[in-house]
């Protein structure tokens, strides 16, 4: 790999590709190669020997999760219109959804036909939960979408709590969160549903795939039905009893969302691998966070020290900052190879697009803090190879090109 660092006119340059993902493991690529000679990429076989490779990762999935059942499928954002639609989410239903979180999202909710009700969020960029509490009593929701954007996981003893007492239904987006805790307890728990994804730049990379879990036996056998497993979801292994399966097979419709073999294939060996990726994203982020601390302008939240959060991205804030001095920092940073992403932009851009973007929403918007958050909020992902000279870098550049921005 390149040398992190270079120098030109007495500024610092990041010279690798922060866009760049580990490579698969090579245990996955012979995986993979083993299948394509064999040509059974589908996941089911009529007649087949052995265990279909997306049920074993289903299986191996569901006990690294903490839950009974699991299913594959071929995207996040289908994992989720799967989740809320095997909670009983129906057309015209109202799902709480927190404003800070990209667009598959509330595109899960359009796609289930449902409405989306916006909830507010707090300066640590979590729900908030006062808010998701009046939301709820006002808008009479049964159920709630949490999505731990960007890893940040709320207290999930209160929003437990709100949500029991309004009994609602929680489906958690967890596209951020694959491996973290809350208190000790896997996120991905604590709702009815958890929705996960591994596109590209996710904890497990296979270009596009989801995964779903949950302990509900009803929810499993509809989510593996509407997936698209014909009638051969027997060969599934993280799935209720077979007589589940009877209660939902006439009246549970196919979205043909299957996880190929070739996914499943490419996943198993990195699933192998979360927690050390887990300990390798702390460890860079918590490095970062200490270079960024004394940056003026620069503000990044305190977290609980209940959350253990698994930081594949870094956020931050940029305070007192007029609008020319926003661009120069975000110019200076990209000219010197360090791309970071504002939120805060008119025109959604890449990955950074938000709630005033999806103007197919129906439900109430009144998000005023999230607004102001979003305004100022920064982003950067984080790529498992950073190391401390990479850190270093990283944050020279940053610091350099806030010096630019505040000496105009
Ligand atoms: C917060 C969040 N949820 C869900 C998804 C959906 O994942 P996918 O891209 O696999 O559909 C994404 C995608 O980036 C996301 O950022």
């Amino acid at each position: 790999m390149a040398e992190p660092a270079s120098r030109t006119d007495n500024r610092t340059r990041f010279e690798k590709d922060l866009s760049a993902p580990d490579p698969i493991p090579q245990e996955g690529i012979d995986a993979a190669v083993e299948l394509m000679h064999d040509g059974r990429l589908f996941r089911y076989a009529e007649d087949r020997h052995g265990v279909p490779v997306t049920a074993l990762l289903e299986e191996e999935f569901a006990a690294a999760i903490g839950r009974r059942y699991a299913v594959g499928v071929n995207s996040g954002g289908c994992a989720l219109f799967l989740g809320l639609k095997s909670a009983g989410v129906m057309p015209g239903d109202k799902v709480l959804l927190n404003a800070f979180t990209l667009a598959p999202v509330p595109g899960a909710i359009a796609h289930a036909g449902a409405q989306a009700v916006l909830v507010d969020i707090t300066d640590s960029y979590t729900i908030d939960i006062e808010d998701l509490d009046r939301k709820a009593r006002e808008s009479g929701a049964r159920f709630l979408m949490l999505s731990y954007m960007r890893g940040h996981v709320p207290d999930m003893d209160a929003v437990m709590a709100v949500c029991r007492r309004h009994g609602l239904v929680v489906v958690e987006d967890c596209a951020h969160t694959m491996g973290a805790h809350w208190d000790g307890r896997l996120v991905g728990t604590f709702g009815d549903v958890a929705c996960f994804s591994t596109q590209t730049f996710k904890h497990l990379n296979s270009g596009e795939g989801g995964l779903l879990a949950t302990d509900d036996e009803d929810a499993a056998a509809r989510a593996v039905l509407m997936s698209g497993s014909y009638m051969l979801y027997a060969q599934h292994r993280a799935r209720p009893e077979m007589d589940v399966f009877e209660r939902h097979r006439y009246t549970t419709p196919n979205f043909s969302m299957r996880m190929s073999g070739l996914v499943a294939s490419i996943l198993r060996p990195q699933l192998a691998l979360l927690d050390e990726r887990v300990a390798r994203w702390r460890e860079a982020h918590g490095r970062l966070v200490e270079l960024l601390r004394g940056v003026e302008h620069i503000s990044i939240p305190e977290r609980s020290p209940k959350e253990g959060y698994v930081p594949s991205s870094l956020q931050f804030h940029l305070t007192g900052l007029d609008a020319q001095a926003i661009d120069t920092f975000l110019r200076a940073s990209d000219e010197h190879g360090v791309h970071v992403k504002w939120f805060g932009r008119e025109e959604p851009v890449g990955f950074t697009s938000r709630h005033d973007h999806w103007r197919y929403l129906e439900g109430p918007t009144d998000v005023p803090r999230a607004d102001r958050v979003l305004q100022g909020l920064c982003d950067m992902r984080l790529p498992l190879w950073l190391d401390e000279e990479d850190c270093q870098c990283i944050a020279a550049v940053l610091r350099e090109a806030m010096a630019e921005a505040t000496s105009l």
